[in-house]
């Protein structure tokens, strides 16, 4: 069984607060570019609306989920209620109305595993991915921005753990490490699991907000203007949840038996889940429950050589959090492979 290391937290982690404030302000989008960014989707309204008039098209992922760093990429979503909708043609159509728009290296990308066309807007230099009927990430995108808006510390996390792995190389899923989707699930499951916890459990409270797509249930309560001010018990700081969130990845996950969920606001066991042994390429070396298609470990992408990569980053990262002077200089070091 997997030793468990005690460690407490170091005794002037209070002065490292404002040095990860000042990270996490640094890379807050402008406002300029919101407005950059609504410009380009009336743009493509307009274009999709001349040869779809009933589609619509929504923002979602970074941009939308207000965890977007400055400079991000747009990812929009193209619903079309056409029952016999055949995507690559679709998006084969879609392209060639955009270039005929001198929208800039409009590319169609048929065979990934989410197919999109590709775009840049010279007018706003702004690129985007958009991909069609993916309904469920614009709700994703919404449970997450609604999470946001409770505790400006997750948000906070948040950037600074995708930070942390953007500048360690272990963000990128073809390289079988983790999502920017799924470390942001990792912070919100870490805030309902402080105690008194620092995030409330949003899907096992009253339902105010329902849809059901492609019979997958997003149900949750969704007023959180009225839970401002829940966490208000635990006074954590950032530099104490960082320290946290590193020590428990790297020290207390029980990466052989447990799953954890948002769903829930809770840890559940692999074997509950049956995500116990791999199945194609799915092996759950690291479980995370996504928050509404529940069969859909956000783990999957990981193998047996990047499990070992992330394992080390998060020691590493737990590592300098404890002891080294200037942490935020250490732990955004660019690997260098
Ligand atoms: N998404 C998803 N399932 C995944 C990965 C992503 O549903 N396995 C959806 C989510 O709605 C997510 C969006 O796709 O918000 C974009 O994913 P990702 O690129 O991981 O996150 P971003 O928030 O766009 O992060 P980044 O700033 O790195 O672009
Ligand atoms: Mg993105």
């Amino acid at each position: 069984r997997y030793m468990k290391r005690q460690m407490l937290c170091r005794a002037d982690i209070g002065r490292l607060d404002a040095p990860f404030v000042a990270i996490y302000e640094s890379l807050i989008p402008p406002e300029e570019e919101k407005a950059k960014q609504k410009q380009l989707l009336s743009l493509l309204e307009k274009i999709v609306g001349k040869e779809w008039p009933d589609a619509r098209l929504y923002i979602y992922g970074s941009c939308a989920n207000s965890f977007g760093f400055s400079k991000s990429d747009i990812d929009i979503c193209l619903r079309i209620d056409d029952a016999d909708v055949n995507k690559s043609e679709l998006l084969l159509k879609l392209a060639d109305m955009l270039q005929s728009e001198n929208l800039q290296n409009v590319q169609a990308l048929t065979r990934a595993r989410v197919p999109i066309v590709k775009l840049m807007d010279p007018a706003t230099d702004i690129s985007c991915d958009i991909c069609i009927n993916n309904v469920l990430a614009v709700f994703n995108t919404k449970l997450l921005r609604d999470y946001a808006q409770i505790d400006v510390r997750l948000r906070q996390l948040a950037f600074i753990v995708k930070h942390w792995a953007k500048s360690r190389g272990v963000n990128e899923t073809y390289q079988g490490t983790l999502s920017s989707y799924a470390y942001v699930l990792m912070c919100i499951h870490f805030l309902q699991q402080r105690r008194p916890p620092i995030l409330p459990c949003l899907q096992e409270m009253k339902t105010t907000h329902y849809v059901t797509i492609d019979n997958v249930v997003c149900a949750y309560f969704d007023q959180v203007e009225n839970l401002v001010g829940f966490g208000s018990n635990n006074r954590e700081s950032i530099a104490q949840l960082v320290w946290g969130f590193f020590n428990y990845w790297a020290y207390h996950h029980d990466y052989a038996n447990d799953v954890i969920s948002v769903r829930t606001g809770s840890i559940l066991s692999k074997r509950s889940k049956d995500w116990t042994r791999r199945i194609g390429n799915d092996r759950h070396l690291v479980c995370i429950e996504d928050p509404f298609e529940v069969t859909h470990d956000l783990g999957r992408v990981v193998d047996k050589r990047s499990i070992k990569v992330l394992r080390e980053e998060f020691e590493r990262a737990a590592e300098i959090m404890q002891y080294d002077f200037n942490p935020c200089v250490k732990l955004f070091e660019p690997y260098i492979p």
